[in-house]
């Protein structure tokens, strides 16, 4: 049994005893309350991390409640700087546990690795050659990786042939790389820079790019949820098929629409330390696999007229290696989200992910999504007009009862305060 993630009142405590409340849970230790406080990454740490450290950028991490996925309550870790995301999320998985929670699934972390082979005299007998060397390219991918040890490494080889391009024909060779509990780039790539001396001597065409495709469609992850009409109401149902609808049909639509899902995956897969460009990329090409750029998402009705939703898109994201080892907060992070594989963490993902549309949809189905946004805007407002303590939630009451949230009607209140 694990604890429930359902804490009624949470976001009413202060932050200190919000802190104390995952410390009982989760025995966190007097060195990982201070990294949540400071934000984790000494200046010493940071300049080991990238080039040309002048500084730590920080973000807020706060904490979704309510979700259950296949059957088990999690606490969702997330890093963002945009207010009503994590309520959103907390109110949306709220209402899918109402009737079971979210269930998801997620493939084997099969990642893919290509090598680009160009100036090839004979493109099939090229092809061909590759394909009887499998066996010998596939021991030599591995020869290097780190992740064999682990029980990962190269599982398959494919071949696809690109006849009419630009710059003549090319073969794309794919390493098909099980990642295991990691996202895998790293071996990935090294498996792929491993192989082309061999792949040139075997076609006697000339290697280019050795590199991993973050279009990881092997790599998938599912999660589908349901919402009883009587708890958003049937008005409500009926405006976010709509809604749906209208993300099938429109780009312009379905772009606004992913980017709501990618509010919560990017907030959890930056929280955990993982790559989130690597994520959006890979969300953004899946989205236009048909040829046109659509949402990432199902909406229907079920038999009872319930609200179903769906969400699909590859995670290419790990609880092992790089950052995700190296940030102090990532550790918390994934201490909170206690996931044990990368395929657990990829369904913990896309089951935010679809709650991040839902809520998003609900609201803009309902009131709009101005309305709760801006009361949580007006505190942002409220600190760049300079407030600080206190006067924060004050003037970001006003300014919300007066419905002028601005800057220059900010800076007046703090003046008079
Ligand atoms: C804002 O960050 C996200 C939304 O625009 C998503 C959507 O429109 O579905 C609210």
């Amino acid at each position: 049994m694990t604890a429930t993630s359902r804490l009624e009142g949470f976001y009413r405590l202060s932050v200190p005893e919000r802190q104390r409340r995952l410390t009982d849970r989760y025995n966190l230790t007097e060195n990982e309350i201070t990294a949540l406080t400071n934000g984790g990454l000494s200046l010493e740490l940071a300049n080991r991390l990238i080039e040309n450290v002048v500084g730590i950028h920080g973000l807020p991490l706060g904490i979704a409640t309510n979700f259950q996925i296949n059957g088990r309550d999690y606490l969702i870790p997330m890093a963002i700087e945009e207010p009503s995301v994590v309520a959103a999320a907390s109110h949306a998985a709220k209402l899918v546990r109402n009737v079971g929670g979210f269930t998801a699934s997620a493939d084997a972390p099969l990642m893919i690795g290509q090598v680009q082979v160009v100036d090839l005299r004979d493109i099939d007998q090229a092809r061909d050659k590759i394909l009887d060397a499998r066996d010998e390219i596939i021991r030599l991918a591995d020869s290097k990786s780190t992740l064999v040890e682990f029980g990962g490494g190269t599982r398959d080889l494919e071949v696809r042939v690109l006849r009419d391009t630009r710059v003549g024909p090319m073969l794309i060779v794919h390493l098909i790389v099980d990642g295991r509990d990691a996202m895998g780039a790293n071996s990935v790539n090294t498996s792929c820079e491993t192989i082309a001396p061999l792949i040139e001597k075997l076609t006697g065409g000339r290697v280019v790019l050795r590199i991993l495709s973050n279009l990881a469609d092997k790599r998938l992850a599912r999660a589908s949820c349901r919402v009883k009409k009587e708890d958003i109401g049937d008005d409500v149902v009926r405006n976010i098929i709509a809604a749906q609808v209208m993300a099938e049909v429109d780009p312009y639509r379905a772009t606004t629409h992913n980017k709501g899902i990618m509010n919560g995956i990017d907030a959890v897969v930056i929280a955990t330390g993982n790559d989130w460009r690597a994520v959006e990329a890979g969300a953004h090409a899946y989205a236009a696999r048909s040829g046109q750029y659509r949402a990432l998402t199902i909406w229907n009705r079920d038999a009872t007229d319930d609200l179903v939703g769906s969400l699909e898109l590859p995670i290419v994201s790990g609880i092992v290696g790089g950052t995700v080892n190296a940030h102090p907060l990532a550790k918390i992070a994934l201490k909170i989200l206690n996931v044990k594989t990368a395929p657990e963490f990829a369904c913990v993902l896309a089951s935010v992910g679809l709650a991040q549309n839902l809520g998003a949809l609900r609201a803009l189905a309902a009131e709009g999504i101005q309305q709760g946004h801006m009361a949580l805007h007006a505190r942002q407002v409220a600190i760049s007009a300079g407030a600080t303590g206190a006067h924060i939630d004050r003037i970001a009451e006003q300014l919300v009862a007066e419905k002028k949230i601005n800057l220059l009607r900010a800076k007046e209140l703090l003046q008079t305060s």
